[in-house]
């Protein structure tokens, strides 16, 4: 294992969305979204925005941080289950907006684990020598497939974006251990049937609302806990580290209950848990750099420190990453 993070960044559109605005949308209340899901507000992404935006301003933060130019780039990851067009993708927009020039690009379809995904594929990249520095954008602009009359999931997400250059580091720096995990036989828990090539999109499935995104939510829950918990212990013990020299752990940010679930069961108090999910809902894949961008900022994670990073999500995919930050 031989990659950092070298610089981190993030972005959120400034349009604040409020619990009390979704009352007014849908048959919910501040009250059941705070107490079922924890979230108070979210951001969204103005209906005249290109998304493009998200991932320019995050990976902007993320090169002035790391003290590097997009020159010396040699590879863009873009982590996304939404992409700007189902071809070709989110990942050449980026970087025909950053001016990538003629590296490689690819977007990274793993729901809501795609960054933590894509954390693994630049790690293996790095370590077998490919690449040197990797862009690796998570980005999501889930109120766009969002049905804003149903309650069951409007009220869960938000919209952002997290950029993270990675590159090679000396042995026992970065990541020092992973665990990536699947089920397909769990892939109908989240979905949105439509407009890919086994449904494409027509009058029907548009009157039908397949053009949403939809889950089956009280599943979604009972699995997230058991598969964070046991991607955190297995990439742990690859790392050979003890749960008791870790700093923080930065789950992805789907619901309170979920994280203080895993807190629990992992025996690690919540003070050691980097929590935005109140104040941004779930950015699937934006969600874990986003956390651990504001947290880096004001200060609660500091280099050096060790971090286990956790998601799970559509597919279903799960996976964690330990590293030394
Ligand atoms: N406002 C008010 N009531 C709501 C509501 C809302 N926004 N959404 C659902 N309800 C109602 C339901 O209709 C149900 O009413 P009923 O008992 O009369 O049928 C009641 O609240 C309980 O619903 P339930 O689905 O059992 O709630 P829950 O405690 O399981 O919470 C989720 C629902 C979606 C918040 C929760 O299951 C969850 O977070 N799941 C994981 C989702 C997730 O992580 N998705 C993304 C993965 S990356």
């Amino acid at each position: 294992m031989s990659s950092r993070i070298l610089g981190i960044g993030s972005y959120l559109p400034p349009k604040v969305l409020t619990n009390a605005d979704l009352e007014r949308l849908v048959d919910t209340s501040d009250e059941w979204i705070r107490q079922r899901t924890g979230i108070v507000k979210r951001r969204i992404l103005e209906q005249d925005s290109d998304p493009t935006i998200m991932g320019i301003e995050a990976s902007k933060q993320a090169l002035k941080d790391g003290g590097i130019s997009a020159e010396q780039l040699d590879l863009l990851i873009y982590a996304t289950n939404f992409p700007n067009m189902i071809s070709p993708g989110s990942a050449p927009f980026l970087a025909q907006a950053l001016d990538l020039g003629q590296i490689p690009f690819f977007d990274l379809k793993a729901g809501c684990s795609g960054f933590v995904y894509g954390l693994v594929v630049a790690n293996g990249l790095i370590d077998a020598g490919v690449f040197e520095r990797i862009l690796l954008v998570g980005s999501e602009a889930l109120s766009r497939v969002t049905d804003w009359k149903d309650r069951k999931t409007c009220v869960l997400f938000g919209d952002g974006a997290g950029a993270v250059i990675i590159e090679r580091a000396p042995s026992g720096e970065g990541v020092l251990g992973v665990s990536l995990h699947a089920d397909g036989k769990k892939a109908h828990l989240l979905r949105l049937e439509a407009g890919g090539i086994q449904i494409p999109v027509s009058h029907e499935t548009i009157d039908a609302g397949r053009h949403f995104f939809k889950m089956e939510g009280k599943e979604v829950f009972k699995s997230a806990v058991t598969m964070m918990e046991f991607s955190s212990r297995e990439a742990l013990a690859n790392a050979g580290i003890e749960l008791a020299d870790v700093d923080w752990i930065i789950p992805h940010q789907a619901n309170i209950r979920i994280i203080r679930a895993l807190a629990q069961r992992m025996k690690i108090p919540m003070d050691q848990i980097i929590v935005n999910i109140d104040r941004v809902a779930n950015t699937s894949t934006a969600s874990i750099p986003l956390a651990l961008d504001e947290a880096y900022r004001d200060g609660r994670i500091k280099r050096g420190q060790i971090l286990v990073l956790t998601a799970f999500g559509a597919g279903v995919t799960y996976g964690a990453v330990v590293m030394k930050f």
